[in-house]
C-alpha cells in the first residue's frame, strides 16, 4: 500500500488523452483464484499527437501475464510494466491492436472494486477507478469505447453469465464442464460503466413496453431463495422507466435490463450499462423485513440508477471533477420521480432535512469543497453529499429560475445536442441558457464556491405608504481554502401572508427581480420594496426550500405561531414548527448545560401537541411536524462549544413536555392508524404508520402507566417491520423494562435475514446511555456481524458515530477511540469503507474543548499509521487541516 500522501489531481491540469480506444473485446476465464483477462483494445493515435509518443495505461494491483500488439507478442524492451502503469515505449503511428493479458485473484480483492466475489458470485464494480484492477487501461471516462465481453466459467459454478448489452451468443465448451456468453454492448461507453456477473443466481423475469413499441426484457437476479422478494423492485423499475418517458421524453435503449443484487457491495447501487448491481438492501423487501423507509428508498434508488441511463450513461462526464453534471442531475430526477410517486411536501421535507443534517456540516467543516471540485487526492472521497444533495439542488433552481418550460428544453437541448458525449458543466449550462436566453454566468458560481450562503432579512411596513419594505443580504463565511466568496443568485419563492392567513396581492415590486412568487437574490445586499400591502404581512420566505441556504430572519415567535398555523406553503409550515422547536431547544440545552431545570417553552409545547388536529395536513406530514429536530441537528445550530448530553437531555426534556400535554389524546392515533388488513408499501398507508409510531414515541415518554405495556404489545403484534422496529427502537433507546427480552425476541425471529439483523445492529448502537460502548465492542464480535461485510459495518460502526452523538463524543473519548481503532483495521481490507467511517470525526472543532480534544488525539492516531490508504490519508489529513 502507498504511504506517501497521492499526488492532487486538479481541473486545471485536463489534457484530451494522446490516444483514443475505440472497441474493446474481452475475454474472461473465471476461476476463483486465477481469472484470466485478455483484453484487446482497439487504439488510436489522437490526430495532435505526435508519432511515436509513448501511450501510458492505468493498473491498480495488476500483474500483467501476456501483451502482444497487433498480434505478435512484444519484446520486453518495447513496454515497461507495474502493477500501477504499463507504457508502451513507442506506439504505431497508425491504428493498432493491443492485447494484454491479467490474471486476478478475485477472492483475495476485499477492497469491493473491480472483481471479488460476493457469496461465491463474481461482480465488478469499476466506478470510479476499478477497471484498472481488471485490465491495463486508459481508465479516465472520456475514452468512450464499444464492448464485447465473452465469459467463461463453471457451468455448476455460474450457470448465470451477465456484461453489459445485449446477448450474442451463448454455448457449452466441448469437453469440459464449462460454458460460455458473449455480450454485446453497441453504446460507446467509458470504462466505469464496464460490469460482469457470474454465479449461480434466480432470475425473476418481467418485460417493459417502451414508448416507441421496444420490448425491453427484464430480469432481477437475486440468490436463490430471495425470488420471492424483488415484487417491490421490479414495479419501481417498470413505474421509473415509464416515468422517464412520460417526464423527459428518455426512452430505454438496450434489448435487456438486467439488475443484480449482491450482499457485499461498498456503495447503494450501480447504473453499469444495461447490468446495474445493486447493494441488496435497495432490492430485497417484503413486510416482514422491509420498513416503510426501506421501501421508499428501493424505489428511489432503482429509479436513480435507471435514470443514469440518459444523465450518466448516454452523456457522462469528462472527468471526475465533473461528477455533479450526473449525479446531481440524476439525484433531482430520482426525488421528482419519489414526489410524483408520492406526497410531494413530505418527499420535500424529507429531502430537506437530509441536506441539512448532512451536507450543511460537511460545507461548514474541514471536508468542505464546491459541488464542482477543483482538486482531489482520491476520487473516491468525492461522492458527498455536496456532490449529490446539494448538485441536485443547484439543478432544481435552475428549474425555478427559468420555469419548467424552459427546463424542459434545456434539458432537451442537453440530450441532443451531448448524446453519446463526455463532457462538462458548462456545456450543460449552455443547453440551458441557449434555450431560455438567460446569462447563467453568475448562477455557475453554486458548482464552484463552497460553503452555504447565509441569507439575513428585515422587513418593515409602512401602514401610511402601504409599502412593505424587505431588506435582503447574502454572505458565505469564510472556510478554510477559500479566501472570499462572490454573491450568489438565489431563488426565493415567498408568500406574504396576510392576517387573514391567505398570500396577499401586492403592487408593483423595486430592488429585485420578481417572478410570480419567485424574488431573486444576486447581489450582497438589496433592499426590495412592495406596494400597495394592504396590511402588515407576516413573509413566509424561502417555501419549498427554494435555495440551499441558512435563512437568518429574525421572527418574532408570535409570527412563527401564525405560520405554522395558516401558511399556505406546507414546506414552510413545517419549517415554522421546526423553528419553534429548534429555538427552543437551543435555549434548553444552555440550561441544562448550566444546571439549570429547564422547562420548555408553552408556546412550542402547544404547537407541537396541535399538529396531531391538523387534520387537512396527511399523516406524513403530521409525522414530520412532530419529529423534533435531530440531536445533530441541534448541534450544528449550536455551532461551538458542543455539549451532546445537554441537547440530548434538552431534546428529551422537550419530548416528555409535549407527551405530556398530550397523554391519551394520543391514544386513538396510535390504533386507528394501524395496519388493518394487509401490508401496502404506499405513501399513504406508510403516511399512517409513521404517525401511529411518532404518536407512540410520544405516548412512550409520556409518564402513562400502561406506556410500556403498550410498546411491549405493539413490538410482539406487529404484522410488518416498519411497525416493529418502531416498537423494538423505543423499547431499546428508552431502556424500557423488557429491552433485553425484545432484542432477544427479534434476533431468534430475524436471524436468518442479514438485512433484518443490520436493523438489530443499528438499534444498539444508537441506543443513549453509557452501555452502549460496550455493547457495540462485543456485537463486533458477535457471530451475525461481519467486518468484511460494509452493510454490516455501516449498521453497527457508522450508525454509532453518525447516528449516536453522546456515545461517540463520550466525555472520555472511548467512542472516538473505537471508531479510531475501527478505522485502522478496516483501512487494511476496505478504504473505500474505512474512510466513509473516517469521516464521521468531520465536527470534531464544533465540539467543547475536552471532546474536541479528545477527538483530535484519535485523529492522530489514525493520522500516525503509516501505511494508512490513499483514501483515509486524505480524509484524515483535510480533517486535521
Ligand atoms: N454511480 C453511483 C455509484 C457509485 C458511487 C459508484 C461511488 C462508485 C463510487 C450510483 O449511481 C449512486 O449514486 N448510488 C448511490 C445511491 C443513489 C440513490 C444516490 C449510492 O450508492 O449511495
Ligand atoms: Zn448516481
Amino acid at each position: 500500500m502507498r504511504s506517501e500522501t497521492a499526488p492532487a489531481i486538479r481541473l486545471e491540469d485536463y489534457k484530451p488523452p494522446l490516444y483514443r480506444i475505440d472497441k474493446v473485446a474481452l475475454n474472461v476465464e473465471l476461476t476463483p483464484n486465477a481469472t484470466r483477462v485478455t483484453a484487446t483494445l482497439q487504439v488510436k493515435r489522437q490526430p495532435d499527437t505526435a508519432a511515436g509518443a509513448s501511450l501510458v495505461l492505468d493498473g491498480d494491483e495488476l500483474s500483467l501475464a501476456g501483451i502482444r500488439l497487433n498480434g505478435k507478442t512484444l519484446d520486453e524492451t518495447a513496454y515497461t510494466a507495474t502493477a500501477e502503469r504499463l507504457e508502451l515505449l513507442s506506439p504505431p503511428a497508425e491504428p493498432f491492436e493491443l492485447t494484454l493479458v491479467t490474471e486476478l485473484d478475485p477472492d483475495a480483492n476485499t477492497k469491493l472494486m473491480g472483481l471479488y466475489r460476493s457469496s461465491g458470485t463474481y461482480c465488478t464494480q469499476c466506478e470510479a477507478e476499478g477497471f484498472r484492477r481488471i485490465t491495463y487501461f486508459l481508465d479516465r471516462p472520456d475514452i468512450l469505447a464499444v464492448y464485447t465481453t465473452r465469459l467463461e466459467a463453471s457451468k455448476a459454478e455460474c450457470p448465470v453469465l451477465l456484461a453489459n448489452g445485449n446477448l450474442a451468443e451463448a454455448g457449452d465448451i466441448e469437453g469440459t464442464d464449462r460454458h460460455y456468453a458473449i455480450w454485446h454492448d453497441p453504446h460507446p461507453k467509458p470504462a466505469y460503466l464496464f460490469a460482469l456477473v457470474a454465479g449461480d443466481l434466480a432470475e425473476v423475469p418481467d418485460r417493459f413496453m417502451t414508448m416507441s413499441g421496444k420490448d425491453v426484457a427484464l430480469n432481477i437476479y437475486v440468490e436463490h431463495g430471495k425470488e420471492g422478494l424483488c415484487d417491490w423492485a421490479m414495479d419501481s423499475l417498470k413505474r421509473s422507466m415509464r416515468w422517464d418517458e412520460e417526464v423527459f421524453g428518455r426512452e430505454y435503449d438496450l434489448d435487456v435490463f438486467n439488475i443484480v443484487a449482491v450482499s457485499d457491495f461498498n456503495m447503494g447501487a450501480m447504473e453499469n450499462k444495461g447490468l446495474n448491481i445493486f447493494n441488496d438492501k435497495y432490492v430485497l423487501a417484503d413486510p416482514e423485513t422491509a420498513t416503510d423507509q426501506d421501501y421508499a428508498n428501493i424505489e428511489a434508488v432503482i429509479a436513480h440508477e435507471y435514470f443514469h441511463n440518459w444523465t450518466g450513461n448516454r452523456i457522462t462526464c469528462r472527468d471526475w471533477f465533473q461528477l455533479c453534471l450526473k449525479e446531481g442531475l440524476t439525484v433531482f430526477r430520482d426525488q421528482e420521480f419519489s414526489s410524483d410517486m408520492r406526497s410531494r411536501p413530505a418527499k420535500r421535507i424529507a429531502d430537506v432535512r437530509l441536506l441539512k443534517s448532512h451536507q450543511f456540516p460537511e460545507d461548514a467543516g474541514p471536508l468542505a469543497h464546491p459541488v464542482r471540485p477543483r482538486t482531489y487526492h482520491e476520487i473516491n472521497n468525492f461522492y458527498t453529499a455536496t456532490v449529490y444533495e446539494k448538485g441536485a439542488e443547484v439543478v432544481r433552481m435552475l428549474q425555478t429560475l427559468l420555469g419548467k418550460q424552459a427546463f424542459r428544453k434545456g434539458l432537451d437541448l442537453y440530450f441532443e445536442r451531448h448524446d453519446g458525449e463526455a463532457t462538462t458543466i458548462e456545456a450543460f449550462l449552455a443547453c440551458f441558457e441557449e434555450a431560455s436566453s438567460t446569462d447563467l454566468e453568475q448562477f455557475s458560481l453554486w458548482y464552484e464556491q463552497a460553503g452555504t450562503p447565509v441569507v439575513s432579512v428585515e422587513t418593515e411596513y409602512d401602514p401610511d405608504r402601504k409599502t412593505f419594505s424587505v431588506s435582503l443580504s447574502q454572505e458565505i463565511p469564510p472556510l478554510a481554502g477559500q479566501k472570499s466568496s462572490k454573491p450568489a443568485v438565489i431563488p426565493l419563492r415567498f408568500g406574504l401572508v396576510g392576517p387573514n392567513g391567505e398570500d396577499m396581492e401586492t403592487g408593483p415590486v423595486e430592488g429585485a427581480k420578481v417572478n410570480g412568487d419567485v424574488l431573486v437574490l444576486d447581489k450582497a445586499h438589496q433592499d426590495v420594496v412592495f406596494q400597495n400591502v394592504a396590511a402588515a404581512p407576516v413573509l413566509s420566505l424561502l417555501r419549498g426550500f427554494s435555495a440551499p441556504v441558512r435563512l437568518n430572519q429574525p421572527l418574532h415567535s408570535k409570527d412563527l405561531l401564525f405560520l405554522a398555523a395558516q401558511d399556505r406553503d406546507p414546506f414552510n409550515r413545517w419549517q415554522a414548527v421546526q423553528t419553534l422547536a429548534m429555538q427552543d431547544l437551543v435555549r434548553l440545552a444552555g440550561l441544562v448545560r448550566e444546571g439549570a431545570d429547564g422547562v420548555p417553552s408553552e408556546d412550542v409545547i402547544g404547537v407541537l401537541a396541535s399538529v396531531l388536529d391538523e387534520t387537512q395536513l396527511d399523516e406524513a406530514l403530521r409525522a414530520q411536524a412532530l419529529t423534533l429536530p435531530s440531536e445533530a441537528d441541534i448541534a450544528q445550530e449550536i455551532g461551538k462549544d458542543v455539549n451532546p448530553d445537554a441537547i440530548h437531555a434538552a431534546r428529551e426534556i422537550l419530548r416528555r413536555a409535549v407527551a405530556t400535554r398530550l397523554g391519551p389524546s394520543l391514544l386513538p392515533f396510535i390504533s386507528g392508524n394501524s395496519a388493518g388488513g394487509s401490508y401496502s408499501p404506499d405513501a399513504q398507508a406508510a403516511g399512517k404508520r409513521a404517525l401511529a409510531n411518532r404518536c407512540l414515541h410520544y405516548y412512550a415518554a409520556s409518564g402513562a402507566d400502561d406506556a410500556a405495556d403498550l410498546v411491549w404489545s405493539r413490538f410482539t403484534s406487529a404484522d410488518n417491520m416498519t411497525d416493529r422496529l418502531a416498537a423494538l427502537t423505543l423499547l431499546v433507546h428508552d431502556h424500557m423494562p423488557r429491552e433485553d427480552e425484545a432484542l432477544a425476541a427479534y434476533r431468534k425471529r430475524h436471524t436468518d435475514s442479514s438485512l433484518a439483523m443490520d436493523k438489530w445492529f443499528m438499534t444498539q448502537a444508537m441506543a443513549p446511555g453509557d452501555q452502549t460502548l460496550e455493547r457495540v465492542k462485543a456485537l463486533m464480535s458477535d457471530p451475525s456481524y461481519d467486518a468484511g461485510n460494509p452493510n454490516r459495518v455501516r449498521s453497527l460502526l457508522q450508525s454509532f458515530a453518525t447516528g449516536n452523538p453522546t456515545q461517540f463524543a463520550r466525555a472520555d473519548g472511548a467512542g472516538f477511540e473505537l471508531v479510531a481503532e475501527s478505522v485502522l483495521e478496516i483501512d487494511k481490507r476496505n478504504p473505500q469503507v474505512a474512510s466513509r467511517l473516517l469521516t464521521s470525526f468531520r465536527s470534531w472543532r464544533a465540539l467543547d474543548p475536552q471532546r474536541s480534544a479528545l477527538a483530535e488525539s484519535a485523529l492522530l492516531r489514525v493520522s500516525a499509521c503509516e501505511n494508512l490508504s490513499r483514501d483515509s490519508r486524505d480524509i484524515v489529513d483535510r480533517t486535521l487541516q
